[in-house]
């Protein structure tokens, strides 16, 4: 929907009032490679997509904050100072989660807002609808309140919120590519400490194809702390011989040859030996694209597929069958699994003249060995959180 569409959507909603409408936008973001890095302290490699989450926002005269979305029928209106009280299990508690963090950092909301959640991603498909909830919301409200919008602080919010409120134990990748994305650009980021560089992301006649499973994802916050505790595990035994040693991805590959053996349980050694070959993935992919290869960058991303399918057991039959019958495609490059996994999409690299047969191809025998429809989308890489002026 265009800015003009969605005021209108706003206004029918809410009626006239005397202060200005305006809108904002995060995008969703799509990992490139670097799955299951960020809690682990090492390099991952998301770009934000061309599509996300709209807010259409009016000050209100009281300290009422109404919420409606044009995706869920859900809506609710608090006020100011009960922001938090109350946890409903629906998707207001994004937005509530980042207002209890702005309040916790002792920015309070001087008036009442009405806001109206557009949505364009897909929920639930792993390309982080609530990171861009929740990264919207923490952008407005600081831009209407007057206060300074460090897109790196407000990345740090929207984690916590997630962590703290909505109960969700994510690391900082997503909140972070949602909030600091740029157009054409990947975000290269090292997790332990911050720091950042937007790498061109050029692929010329090769476009990515995001392709969703659309199978629920089932277990996956379980499973996603079952990781994490698993990685806790291998990094507690190998600082015992290195007390230096913070993050797992702080190991090269070599390193952990020479360690691994510490690590007694097999499942636990194969969860480590997966982060820090991806890690290393990530940096070569850095490099590969830097010199346009993008053979290379494909060959990477099948190797990171495949790792996280066999040692770090986060795929799933319609994953892999998805990325099976994309790499039949002759176009294709590479193709992998994104995100936290268990369900979800996967994203390719597919020569331009094939996107069509890719998508028919790969669509027709995900429905017969899987007997789910796919969902695909070619897309660009677009920009971080930002204003939305003007018809788009
Ligand atoms: C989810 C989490 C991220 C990250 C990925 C896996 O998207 O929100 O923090 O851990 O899974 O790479």
């Amino acid at each position: 929907m265009n800015t003009h569409e969605l005021t209108e959507q706003f206004k029918q909603k809410y009626g006239d009032g005397s202060h200005p409408v305006r809108l904002f936008q995060a995008p969703g973001r799509v990992n490139l490679i670097g799955e299951h890095i960020d809690y682990n302290g090492g390099y991952v490699l998301p770009a934000a997509l061309e599509f996300g989450t709209t807010l259409v926002i009016r000050a209100r005269e009281d300290d009422e904050l109404h919420f409606a979305s044009t995706n869920f029928e859900y809506e609710s209106v608090i006020s100011v100072k009960d922001a938090g009280k109350q946890k409903t299990g629906e998707w207001v508690d994004y937005p509530v989660g980042v207002i209890v963090e702005l309040i916790e950092k002792g920015i309070e909301l001087s008036n009442g807002y009405d806001m109206l959640f557009h949505g364009e991603i897909p929920n639930g498909a792993g390309l982080s609808s609530s990171a861009s909830i929740e990264v919207v919301t923490a952008y407005t409200l600081l831009s209407l309140e007057g206060q300074a919008t460090d897109t790196v602080e407000i990345a740090l919010l929207s984690q916590r919120a997630e962590n703290r409120y909505v109960g969700v134990n994510c690391g900082i990748m997503d909140q972070f590519a949602v909030a600091n994305g740029a157009k054409d650009h990947a975000i290269l980021l090292m997790c332990d400490t911050l720091e950042y560089k937007r790498v061109p992301f050029k692929t010329g006649s090769y476009k990515l194809i995001i392709g969703n499973t659309n199978k629920r994802r089932g277990l996956v916050d379980s499973a996603y702390n079952e990781r994490r505790t698993q990685c806790v595990e291998a990094l507690d035994i190998l600082r015992k011989e290195h007390p230096s040693l913070n993050y797992l991805a702080q190991l090269s590959v070599e390193q952990f040859q020479t360690l691994e053996d510490l690590i007694g349980d097999e499942t636990v050694r194969r969860r480590a030996r997966h982060v820090v070959e991806e890690n290393a993935r990530v940096l070569a992919s850095v490099e590969a694209l830097a010199d346009n290869d993008l053979v290379t960058f494909g060959q990477l991303m099948n190797a990171s597929h495949d790792s996280l399918r066999d040692l770090y057991e986060v795929s799933c039959k319609e994953l892999d069958v998805m990325v099976e019958e994309a790499r039949r495609i002759p176009g294709t490059l590479g193709s992998r699994m994104t995100g936290a996994g268990f369900g979800g999409c996967t994203v390719s690299l597919v020569h331009e003249g094939d996107v069509e047969e890719f998508v028919k191809r790969v669509g027709e025998a995900y429905r017969t060995r899987t007997e789910l429809e796919a969902s695909f989308y070619v897309c660009g890489v677009g920009d971080g959180v930002k204003e939305r002026k003007g018809d788009m």
